[in-house]
């Protein structure tokens, strides 16, 4: 039996617009999703939690499964373990595959690679939204820590690879970087979830529709593009002030691209007072709000008044990892 963690990510700049190649920052957080992953003794099927695996049902399993056969092609039992909630922008699903790779990888004898659990992924992730997705979410769970998705190769970051996708017949490059930040004392991030599933898939489309029927809006990715660049070498420079005040900016151009919620509106609404900055993470249309803060009992207590769930992550958080082999 082998056992797989990966961590889960908040954006803090850059959702939908990082899918038409725009700039984008994103850290892991210390939720994790955990697979396990052993030979299925008692059926001739493969199995997921104890049921019949059912592929269209779970297409980024299927995917990953076929590109990294184990064990002489043997049915195999998954089991899923986690603490990120599903459908919340949190990264479940990129999370997920990155964790069903690296178990895999062990299944196979092989060491665990990073780099093949992010293509992988990505892919996998991709095939689940219609072709219209960025690495973003897979790298951050692959990797771990902050990485930054640029349209240029950033001198000043680690780099890690450039990768090219085609969305909706336009050719996309990312070139995604990590780098070490350290969190002035007494900052922190604070999660509200509005407990309304969010569909990634739904919500790129949505956009996608948004930008073929009024190609004007597209100045709104740019914009997003342009405060995500500017976010992203503030927190480079540890002037969370300005972090935050990019959050909140950011957040605005995504209400007008028409992916927030009445219940994130009136999480952040309620966050807002307490925190240095406030915005939606992940795709939206429910799912969860981020608040960066300095009184973070105060704003996760703001929230739940507000009707969310809250809680205080730890950023930065190791990426894909191998619990146990038995
Ligand atoms: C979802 O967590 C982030 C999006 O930008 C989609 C993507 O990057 O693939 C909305």
């Amino acid at each position: 039996m082998v056992k797989a963690s990966a961590p889960g990510k908040c954006i803090l700049f850059g959702e939908h617009a990082v899918v038409y190649g725009q700039p984008a920052l994103a850290c892991s957080i210390n939720q994790r999703m955990t697979i396990e992953v052993e030979k299925e003794e008692t059926f001739d099927k493969w199995r997921l939690d104890g049921r019949t695996f059912n592929p269209r049902k779970h297409p980024h399993i299927d995917y990953i499964r076929q590109q990294l056969p184990a064990l002489d092609g043997q049915p195999l039992h998954i089991r899923v373990r986690g603490s990120i909630p599903k459908s919340s922008g949190l990264g479940s699903s990129a999370a997920l595959s990155v964790a069903l790779c690296g178990a895999l990888q062990q299944l196979r004898g092989e060491d665990i690679d990073l780099m093949q659990a992010s293509r992988l992924s990505h892919q996998a992730e991709a095939q689940a939204q219609a072709g219209r997705a960025s690495p973003m979410d897979t790298a951050t769970s692959s990797f771990g820590g902050f990485v930054v998705l640029s349209d240029t190769i950033e001198e000043d970051l680690d780099f890690i690879e450039t990768r090219t996708m085609d969305v909706d017949g336009t050719s996309y490059q990312w070139h995604l970087h990590t780098f070490d930040a350290d969190i002035p004392q007494g900052v922190a991030l604070v999660v509200g979830n509005t407990g309304v599933h969010g569909s990634t898939s739904a919500m790129v489309k949505q956009v996608a529709n948004l930008i073929e029927q009024h190609p004007e809006r597209r100045v709104e990715l740019e914009t997003i593009g342009a405060i995500a660049r500017r976010g992203i070498q503030a927190f480079r420079e540890g002037n969370m002030e300005a972090v935050g005040q990019a959050m909140t900016e950011n957040h605005i151009v995504l209400r007008s691209l028409g992916v927030s919620s009445p219940e994130l509106e009136q999480l952040i609404r309620a966050a807002a007072p307490s925190s240095l900055g406030v915005k939606m993470t992940g795709a939206g249309g429910g799912g969860c709000m981020i608040a960066l803060t300095t009184s973070p009992e105060q704003t996760v207590g703001d929230i739940e008044m507000a009707g969310g769930r809250a809680f205080i992550t730890r950023f930065n958080e190791p990426g894909l990892g191998i619990e146990h082999i038995m």
